[in-house]
């Protein structure tokens, strides 16, 4: 099939490219045309793994072009897929004139049918509101529209993996039509038929995902009833770190038996520095604000959102309990990113941490392996080290803050002898107390004994 796809941030580049990679001819615009300019000229605006194969390949089989021009991008595919930021506004809510924005344009310059499929994060009802923004702004057309919403679950770091091999496709849809299309589209990652790219290890043989047709706005809370219990998920994990602490239990241990449940499940149960990112923050202060306004209290989830807020507290005050005065002192930061396998720094809580440490007079060395480039751009009052070794020079702290696998890995007795004072809070439990302690470190985690 012809496909537009409208926004090439991490969802719209992996959706576009994966999407070529299955068969279909894609083409892709933004409204930031340098981003469109270093796409035409083969250049990748981020680091999302795979996409480096994924990307090239599909050019080179004129699968997937990049057009600065967006009515000709929109023009082109017979399926448009609206992959643009919902950046959350002051009050919480999504900012959703970007889509107001796109269904103009696609009403306005389309001279085909088309299926206008919702694929950015939006607030239950949006495909509604889609559907009659279209039918105003076409009102002198006689084209036919069908609007549809398939949510991605893409996670970063992983999201061309997840596109191709994903659990679930979930498709709200109002018309046969509609469905019937999206089907042609997902055909190839529903029947495991495209030659797997090179860089998936893993590739898995396992079951074909569940195809799931919904109405479009059960689809819609589908998305955001998901990413706001994954949050939930890890938010209750560190309310029970934060006792075990205080008991002397191990939240290790805990999660590890409750996570043999399969009603419970081990993943997102990870205490530590909380979750960032440009996803579950806001999407849980979207959920919260569409249940206030349709009168449903959502004071759990406003909990787990406080919860979240107060981990760089606790990882200051464990700071403070060891350094005792923060003013003046250096302190090695490992990890910017909001995850690992990524270079995306946004609502980072590694970013947060070093802002606080900032604000509290810290002299702070950071590295992390992808995102030092975007932080620079954010945070210039730091010094960015080319090691790890290189920011745990003379510190008196070293904080992980970014579970990247590189750093259980390091040298750390070389690390040990390097620093000021022998000191890691382990803002991600990456770790094991026992060998940190036994080389000599005084070790400090989250959730676990002291
Ligand atoms: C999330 C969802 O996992 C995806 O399913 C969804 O498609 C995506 O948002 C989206 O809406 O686009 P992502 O933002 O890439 O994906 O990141 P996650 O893997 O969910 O991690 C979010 C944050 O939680 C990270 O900061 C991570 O370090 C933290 N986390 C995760 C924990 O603190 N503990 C855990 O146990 C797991």
């Amino acid at each position: 099939m012809r496909i537009s796809v409208v926004g090439t941030g991490y969802v719209g580049l992996v959706t576009g490219a994966c999407l070529a990679e299955i068969g279909h001819e894609v083409v892709c615009t933004d409204s930031d045309t340098e981003k469109i300019k270093t796409l035409e000229s083969g250049g990748i605006p981020i680091y999302e793994p795979g996409l480096e194969n994924v990307i090239p390949k599909a050019r080179k089989l004129n699968r997937l072009s990049f057009r600065v021009n967006a009515v000709e991008a929109v023009s082109a595919g017979d399926a448009i897929f609206i992959c643009v930021g919902t950046p959350p506004l002051p009050n919480g809510d999504a900012d959703l004139s970007a889509i107001d924005h796109v269904a103009r344009l696609i009403a306005t310059e389309s001279t085909s049918p088309k299926l206008v499929v919702e694929k950015s994060t939006v607030p239950a009802r949006t495909g509604q509101e889609l559907k009659r923004a279209l039918s105003v702004y076409a009102r002198r057309s006689s084209v036919t529209f069908h609007v549809a919403s398939n949510p991605e679950f893409l996670r970063e770091g992983t999201a061309v993996e997840d596109f191709l091999h994903p659990d679930r496709i979930v498709v709200g849809v109002e018309s046969e039509s509609a469905e019937r299309q999206l089907k042609e589209i997902y055909q190839p990652v529903l029947d495991r038929k495209f030659n797997c790219p090179v860089h998936l290890k893993s590739c898995p043989d396992g079951p074909a995902p569940q195809w799931l047709v919904t109405t479009i706005n059960s689809a819609e809370l589908i998305k955001h009833a998901s990413n706001s219990f994954l949050a939930l998920k890890i938010s209750y994990a560190n309310m029970v770190a934060d006792l075990a602490e205080k008991l002397g239990a191990d939240i290790d241990e805990v999660v590890r038996a409750m996570g043999l449940d399969p009603r419970i499940g081990r993943s997102f149960l990870s205490a530590g520095l909380g979750f960032g990112g440009f996803c579950l923050p806001k999407d849980l202060q979207a959920f919260v604000h569409l249940a206030e306004r349709s009168g449903v209290d959502f004071g759990m989830l406003r909990e787990a959102e406080k919860i979240n807020k107060q981990r760089i507290d606790r990882c200051i005050e464990k700071l403070r309990g060891a350094l005792w005065v923060l003013r003046g002192k250096q302190i090695a930061v490992l990890g910017l990113a909001f995850k690992p396998n990524t270079d995306d720094i946004r609502f980072a809580p590694a970013i947060d941490l070093v802002n606080r440490l900032l604000s509290e007079g810290a002299h702070v060395r950071a590295y992390d392996p992808q995102a030092m480039e975007r932080s620079r751009a954010t945070l210039s009052q730091i010094e960015y080290a080319h090691s790890a070794n290189d920011a745990a020079r003379d510190a008196d702290a070293l904080l992980i803050a970014t579970e990247w696998d590189e750093f259980r890995a390091l040298d750390w007795p070389r690390i040990r002898d390097v620093m000021a004072r022998p000191l890691v809070i382990d803002g991600r439990n990456l770790l094991s107390p026992a060998e940190m302690r036994k080389l000599g470190f005084e070790y400090r985690a989250f959730g676990r004994p002291d």
